[in-house]
């Protein structure tokens, strides 16, 4: 399986504090069935101003120091981007893309959809970029009224669920919607979003729920055939 959202980097964000737990993270991941994760901090963290070369040189020596301690593990980086931090981004040409290279995640604000969304879409779209929309269940708009997905697949955005989201560690309201999103087949890949070691059995417990709602194969695609796509790797290959 493959990962598109990951906080396995320690001491960058809200994920592991050290390096001990980031390998902790990366070693449980595996034995889970994860051949492939992203790392995909948030972007900003802690501060509205972001060096992102900095941000990028720290992200990466982070990810060589994980790597170290399990070394035939894939990892690789990506970000988390809020999506006011966007526009900005783009025009420097510094967002933090999958190899691919017009694919990024993004999230939203909780409180839900930015107020300029389509704005911000049809500049992504003029760019050629593509948003990855992070755990599209937990945003009210979505959990209100799911048809709000739509303004986003016609935009050509892929959207992700969360495992546990799935399994229903977030939220009652945030669990009903993916489960009708994933059903309704407006879901294009499930992801982890882990923070921390404990958090992996609600990721198994979500695999076992995504694999019960459409079968075996169709949560294969959504584990590994369509996040390497959307990443541009290889499945089972790494980048
Ligand atoms: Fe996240």
């Amino acid at each position: 399986m493959i990962d598109l959202h990951c906080h396995i980097l320690p001491g960058i964000d809200d994920g592991p504090e050290g390096l001990h737990d980031s390998v902790a993270m990366a070693r449980g991941l595996k034995e889970a069935g994860f051949q492939h994760v992203f790392a995909t901090p948030h972007l900003p963290w802690g501060s509205a101003t972001v060096d992102i070369a900095d941000f990028r040189t720290r992200a990466e020596l982070l990810i060589d120091a994980v790597s170290s301690e399990e070394p035939d593990f894939g990892l690789s980086l990506a970000a988390e981007h809020f999506s006011d931090l966007v526009p900005e981004l783009l025009s420097q040409d510094s967002l933090i893309c999958y190899p691919r290279g017009d694919t990024f995640l993004m999230e939203f604000p909780l409180s839900g959809y930015p107020p300029r969304l389509q704005d911000l879409l049809f500049m992504l779209q003029v760019k050629k970029k593509i948003p990855v929309i992070a755990h599209i269940e937990r945003y009210p708009d979505v959990q209100q009224d799911p048809s709000a997905v739509e303004q986003l697949k016609e935009r050509g955005c892929y959207l992700l669920v969360n495992l546990s989201g799935l399994a229903g560690a977030w939220s009652k309201a945030a669990q009903k919607t993916a489960v009708e999103l994933v059903k309704a087949g407006q879901i294009d890949a499930a992801t982890t979003d882990l923070h921390n070691f404990e958090g992996l059995e609600d990721v198994k417990e979500g695999i076992r729920v995504l694999t019960e709602l459409v079968g075996a194969k169709v949560a294969t695609d959504m584990l590994e055939a369509t996040p390497a796509e959307i990443a541009g790797i290889k499945p089972g290959k790494g980048v």
